[in-house]
């Protein structure tokens, strides 16, 4: 069967290899224009089957491309067309959609939503390639969370976002407490220090899926648990050596929709494999000078390491509290869009923690209950995207 075609309209060479490597590698067919006239003329020689076309183009830009193909009268009217922009703008986004565009990604993006979004399109415009789509099976998201210092509620969002995005949206969620030498879920969640922990799974024969299913402690709010060891000096059990971690979020992803880990801010070797293996990294931080400090240095460090800035994400918790920062003073001390913002509350939060009833299950009408609520959806919804069209290629072989 022929591959399904793609041309990539952008001047920029850099952008012209990596998306069309990424492409190849897919199976995909890739065409390159360089500027609008040249997209127009390779789109009427060549017929691809879906654009992704740069905004900031010479000669005509990507509104103008987009409207002279919806304009025309011939078969290349219909063709899908994803803008790919750097603006974050909700303005141009409007544009752009109202030039013709289907979808819209904004730099920098991760492969993996690029992706998606592609299969997506062409499941709806052009079911006939879609069986060309690698047949893996659907996978898990990992996502971690990060705490960019102690103390800004990292342990918080990570285990009420877990039990929402089992609750609101109805996925399966593993979530692991990462925080070796003092998690915290055992009191979060009200459980004693006879469960099972991560420890009972490193000390088995071998790291398999039967394993992970006899430790793993369903809890009442419906999420599955892997606790961290009852003990600090029981920590170093987990080995950075033989990557422990690495392989335990392997299974687990194969399991569930959703792999949730909690982290603190030690960039020690069990923390960079779990970042290494995320899909999106959440860095949790407050409005204060210290952790606007460290949420630099951690970015900073995030791209030395290769981690594209699309897999990490700003959370704002505690949004709402008065600390002299606004959202805006931080985002242009970072240089950073802040992506999600969780208000503050704190009687919500302590009784919470203090009573070991998550307010995600208890206390779902409160502010605080329903900011992380709008939290998950958002993040929900830009992976459905992403496991509808994994979902798609079994499906219609
Ligand atoms: N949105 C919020 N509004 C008000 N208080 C909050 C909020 N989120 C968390 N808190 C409170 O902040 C404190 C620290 O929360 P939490 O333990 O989740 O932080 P952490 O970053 O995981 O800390 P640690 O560094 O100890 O792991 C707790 O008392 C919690 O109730
Ligand atoms: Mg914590």
């Amino acid at each position: 069967m022929a591959a399904a075609k793609i041309l990539i309209v952008d001047d920029d060479p850099d952008t012209q290899r990596v998306l069309g490597y990424t492409l190849k590698q897919e199976g995909f067919e890739v065409l390159a224009a360089v500027d609008g006239a040249e997209a127009l003329r390779v789109l009427e020689r060549d017929h691809p089957d879906l654009i992704l076309l740069d905004i900031m183009l010479p000669k005509l830009d990507g509104y103008q491309v987009a409207e002279r193909i919806r304009a025309d009268e011939g078969s290349t009217a219909h063709i899908p067309i994803i803008m790919v922009t750097a603006e974050t703008d909700i303005e141009q986004k409007v544009r752009g959609l109202r030039a013709g565009a289907d979808d819209y990604l904004v730099k920098p993006f991760h492969p993996a939503e690029l992706l998606a979004r592609i299969r997506s399109l062409l499941a709806r415009f052009a079911p006939r390639y879609v069986e060309t789509a690698p047949q893996q099976p659907a996978a898990g998201r990992v996502m971690a969370f990060y705490g960019a210092k102690g103390g800004v509620g990292t342990t918080t969002l990570a285990i009420n976002a877990a039990i929402a995005l089992q609750r609101d949206q109805g996925r399966r969620v593993a979530l692991v407490d990462g925080n070796l030498q003092f998690g915290d879920h055992r009191v979060f969640l009200d459980l004693g220090l006879d469960r099972k922990s991560i420890v009972d799974v490193v000390a088995a024969p071998s790291i398999d899926q039967d394993i992970l299913k006899s430790v793993l402690i369903h809890h009442e709010a419906g999420i599955d648990l892997l606790l961290a060891p009852p003990s600090p000096e029981m920590a170093e059990l987990v080995s950075a050596d033989q990557h422990h971690m690495t392989q335990i979020i392997e299974l687990l992803r194969q399991r569930y929709d959703y792999v949730i880990i909690d982290i603190d801010k030690r960039l020690d070797e069990t923390n960079l494999d779990v970042i290494a293996a995320a899909d999106v990294v959440f860095v949790v931080m407050t409005a204060d000078l210290s952790c606007l400090k460290n949420v630099r240095l951690v970015l900073e460090t995030m791209s030395q390491l290769g981690i594209g800035s699309g897999r990490v994400q700003l959370v704002l918790n505690r949004s709402t509290a008065y600390t002299g920062i606004t959202v805006k003073n931080a985002e242009s001390a970072l240089r950073r869009r802040i992506s999600y913002q969780v208000v503050n509350d704190y009687r919500v939060a302590i009784t919470s923690l203090n009573t070991g009833a998550p307010f995600a299950v208890a206390k779902t009408d409160t502010a605080l209950g329903k900011s992380v609520l709008e939290f998950v959806r958002q993040l929900d919804r830009l992976d459905t995207t992403a496991a509808d069209a994994a979902a798609l290629a079994p499906a219609t072989s």
